[in-house]
């Protein structure tokens, strides 16, 4: 009978246990529901909801910080994301694949409300898409698109514009002759749009005979080495008779500048880069590069960090353009990029503080 009463007991605590975790999770979904319905246009009755709710964690999967514009974008968008009352979690795979998708898993188990990729791999990433949506968490592409997914929202600069950019400002200087063009790497959907924009450029010119493209080549991971030695082979190739040379970036430009150095022509053959980094602003300051593309990273990480936490509440994202991946048109939002040379140096990248004049002209100041 005493055994009975304990057993009795035990279980009028567990009936009442269960009953309040199905309570509680019906309130967390309820909530949740409400807020769907209600966002993207909170009222102040919402908005004060909002204010009580858990804070919303965002994981952001990187594919490298080895390039001097992803620090920016890493630490630019932590500081939006938060500003926004959010937390983020940053993980970088070093350039692999494999760490990439198991890093995003990681991300996927802790629960995090949004997932945010800069994708290595255009292909290998549409596993962490499919992941994530099993999960029931949106997947947003920053900066390059994730091929062949259902990727939720992409957000990036026009990368179309920056090549045809490069190709106009150098084009303008050499409307006839030898050009080389550097491609990105080719598993990057971003190094395809640049060299796009390069050849709506070039390939009228190409058609009338004013120029010839004597060497066209992807740089593997976007390194600097790889793409010294695809210049200092199209120099080969050519007997050094080369008019131009477009570089997908300006860390690909600094290996190229290299294999130029070594054969004294640093500063007598353009050319183009993007990114502006602080490397390439000094190398065009020096005249051994021509022209760089400047991308206002602080544009991006602020509208990025904007939708993502709009996304990630519940509400959705109204973007005018669409760009295919493959399998869906993904609405994306792409901001406009700017060619910056010797002559606006002052009026771009030193008036935005993307690079301070003492950090460009060292000790001496222009
Ligand atoms: C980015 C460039 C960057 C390159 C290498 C591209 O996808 O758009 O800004 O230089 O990757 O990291």
């Amino acid at each position: 009978m005493g055994r009975f009463y304990i057993s009795f007991k035990v279980a009028l605590v567990l009936l009442a246990l269960i009953f309040c975790v199905s309570a509680c999770q019906k309130d967390g979904l309820d909530e949740r529901v409400v807020q769907q319905k209600v966002s993207p246009k909170p009222s102040n009755e919402v908005e004060k909801a909002e204010v009580k709710e858990e804070k919303i964690k965002i994981g952001f999967s990187m594919d490298t910080l080895l390039e001097e514009r992803w620090l920016k974008d890493r630490d630019l968008f932590k500081k939006e994301v938060e500003a926004l009352g959010a937390e983020i979690e940053i993980m970088a795979a070093s350039g692999d694949d494999a760490l990439q998708i198991s890093q995003a898993e990681a991300l996927i188990r802790e629960g995090v409300d949004l997932l945010v990729v800069v994708p290595h791999n255009a292909e290998a990433t549409a596993a962490i898409v499919h992941k994530a949506h099993k999960a029931g968490i949106k997947v947003i592409a920053y900066d390059r698109l994730i091929k062949n997914a259902d990727v939720d929202l992409y957000v990036s600069f026009d990368n179309e514009k920056v090549g045809e950019l490069q190709a106009k400002a150098l084009t303008k200087l050499v409307p006839e002759g030898n050009y080389v063009y550097i491609g990105g790497a080719d598993t990057d959907n971003n190094a395809h749009l640049l060299k796009k924009g390069v050849f709506n450029v070039l390939q009228p010119l190409i058609d009338s005979g004013k120029i010839t493209v004597t060497y066209d080549q992807w740089t593997k991971d976007w390194s600097p080495a790889n793409a010294e030695a695809n210049m200092a082979a199209a120099l080969e190739a050519n007997n050094n008779r080369i008019d131009a040379i477009i570089a997908a970036n300006d860390a690909t430009a600094g290996g190229i500048i290299k294999a130029l150095e070594a054969k004294g022509l640093a500063g007598k053959i353009p050319v183009a880069g993007q990114d502006a980094e602080l490397a390439g602003i000094q190398r065009i300051v020096q005249g051994t590069q021509t022209m760089t593309v400047y991308k206002p990273i602080k544009l991006l990480t602020k509208e990025s960090a904007k939708l993502v936490v709009q996304l990630a509440k519940g509400g959705s994202v109204d973007a005018e353009q669409k760009i295919n991946n493959g399998k869906v048109e993904v609405p994306a939002v792409l901001l406009a990029p700017l060619a910056v040379d010797q002559a606006n140096i002052e009026d771009t990248i030193i008036a935005d503080g993307f690079h301070s004049r003492e950090d460009i002209y060292g000790m001496t100041e222009k």
